[in-house]
């Protein structure tokens, strides 16, 4: 599950994509191949594969044991995760991956702030960054301070103790070079302010000036690098809960209480 499936219950992406009724959620999916079309090279009935499979509208989700995937946006499911943890990698992974590498253009040594650290994406972008080489500030609650450092955060600031802008001036004078703002509001608004000559801002809240705005795209050629890193280990999950399909409304109230800290994944008996 990701944010965007409550957003989307909520009408709020109306504007961006056809919607069709009864309409299915989720983009995100972890599975075995039922059948393949008949221009279908490279996967076969049977292959575990995991996808980020937004389509061109919204209406026929994976919230379903059925689903609809394009080939080009699947690829291996890691042997080492499970379905559900696996199902939890592909929308967040790729946001990550995308905002430090295609968006933030983020380069060994450099210092990057990632607001919302301990979120879904967050916690990606923390280890990304840090297998990148850079040096990790994450904006977290203090309960979620031990798990980051344990991603690879080398500093944490507890957003609702402290000014984040005067944490981040008074550890580093000179500014960052770069921030990932997975928050929006006043985190995204004031990110200017911590950065250093060159710094630059990446936002997959909402499009502003001077900000790099990401719209995370399926690709399941980072897809495969990003699983290939949860097998060797260096890519970690958070799945917070795991909660059976039926239990779909539940896990949106959870998701959108924030309350949850990693992913939540749906589990189809079976
Ligand atoms: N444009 C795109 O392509 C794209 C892609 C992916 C996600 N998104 C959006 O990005 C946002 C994050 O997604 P997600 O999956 O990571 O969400 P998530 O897992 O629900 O993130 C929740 C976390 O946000 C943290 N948080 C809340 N307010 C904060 C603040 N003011 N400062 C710092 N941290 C704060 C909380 O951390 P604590 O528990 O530590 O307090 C919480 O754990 C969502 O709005 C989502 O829709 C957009």
């Amino acid at each position: 599950m990701n944010p965007v499936d409550f957003k989307i219950r909520q009408g709020k992406l109306e504007g961006a994509f056809p919607h069709f009724f009864p309409l299915v959620p989720g983009w995100d999916v972890a599975g075995v191949v039922e059948q393949t079309g008949p221009a279908v090279t490279g996967l076969s009935e049977g292959d575990e594969v995991v996808a980020y499979c937004r389509k061109d509208f919204v209406g026929e989700g994976t919230y379903a044991e059925l689903v609809s995937v394009k080939a080009n946006q699947a690829a291996p499911k890691p042997a080492a995760l499970s379905f559900e943890e696996a199902a939890a990698l592909p929308l967040a992974g790729l946001t990550a991956f995308q905002a430090l590498h295609e968006k933030l253009e983020i380069k060994e040594g450099e210092t990057v702030l990632i607001h919302a650290a301990s979120g879904g994406v967050g916690r990606f972008a923390v280890q990304l960054a840090r297998l990148a080489g850079a040096h990790v500030i994450g904006t977290a609650s203090a309960a979620n301070h031990e798990a980051l450092r344990e991603l690879g955060a080398a500093e944490l600031i507890d957003y609702s103790e402290q000014d984040v802008v005067k944490a981040v001036r008074a550890s580093h004078p000179g500014g960052v070079d770069a921030v990932l703002d997975l928050v929006g509001g006043e985190a995204l608004e004031r990110s200017p302010e911590v950065l250093g000559d060159g710094g630059r801002v990446a936002s997959v809240s909402q499009p502003a000036e001077k900000v790099r705005y990401l719209f995370v795209r399926p690709d399941s050629g980072q897809l495969a690098h990003l699983g290939s890193l949860a097998d060797s280990g260096e890519l970690k999950v958070s799945l917070a809960e795991t909660l059976a399909l039926e239990e779909a409304a539940r896990a949106h109230e959870l998701l959108e209480s924030g309350g949850v800290s990693g992913k939540i994944a749906l589990s189809i008996a079976g």
